[in-house]
């Protein structure tokens, strides 16, 4: 089996919020993630509603509430909530906090947009569809979905994330989306190497 197809493995992500500070983890970023705010820039998308899917540490979805969107931003870790929740209320910001699976969510639409930096690319292969169809489920008519994920150029890192081409992505969210784009970038974080990613935009079909 090739390395980009095997089986992944991942942490217990409560047990990892639960124990370890948010701001080690190789993925914070107290920074609004350069390719969303270029993506939300080109498509002039100024406000409404948000959601940040597998929201972890929050940071994604503090900026978006300090740029004066209306988020909801969920993970599938209390912790994590938990932690998010108390960093945003002391920095005094109103976020609609969840604990969600997406792959059997509770929330329902409609957002104009869904930011995901790092949720698909953890979920099992035979997963997709059903996070492709749920995704499509809580977006607006028009709303985009705003993707980040490994890409199958991240060579160096052993372990990890699934690792996605342009091909692939567009066979997992095909049925419900079409790619208005896909580049290549990096995923910021707390790395010294910056793992290579893919950052796609997606209209609903
Ligand atoms: C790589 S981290 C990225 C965290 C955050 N988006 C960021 O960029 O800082 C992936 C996140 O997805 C969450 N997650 C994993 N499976 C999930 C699921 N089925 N539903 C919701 N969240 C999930 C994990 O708990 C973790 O916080």
């Amino acid at each position: 089996m090739s390395d980009k197809n095997k089986r992944r493995s991942f942490p217990d992500w409560e047990k990892l919020y639960k124990e370890e500070p948010v701001e080690k983890m190789p993925w914070f970023n107290p920074e609004l993630d350069r390719d969303l705010s270029g993506a939300l820039k080109d498509l002039r998308i100024k406000g409404g509603r948000a959601l940040d899917i597998g929201t972890g540490p929050g940071t994604q979805a503090f900026r978006l509430s300090e740029m004066g969107f209306e988020v909801t931003a969920t993970d599938i870790s209390k912790s994590a909530i938990r932690k998010a929740r108390k960093a945003a209320k002391e920095k005094g910001l109103e976020i609609d906090f969840r604990v969600d699976d997406v792959l059997a969510t509770k929330l329902s639409g409609a957002f104009d947009f869904i930011f995901d930096r790092g949720c698909f690319h953890v979920l099992p292969p035979e997963k997709r569809a059903v996070y492709r169809d749920t995704v499509a489920g809580l977006l607006n008519e028009g709303g985009y979905l705003l993707l980040k994920c490994f890409s199958v150029r991240e060579t160096k890192m052993q372990g990890g994330p699934y690792r996605f081409t342009r091909k692939a992505l567009k066979e997992a969210l095909g049925g419900a989306f079409r790619a208005v784009s896909i580049k290549d970038t990096v995923y910021q974080g707390t790395l010294d190497a910056l793992p290579k990613a893919l950052f796609s935009i997606w209209v609903r079909k």
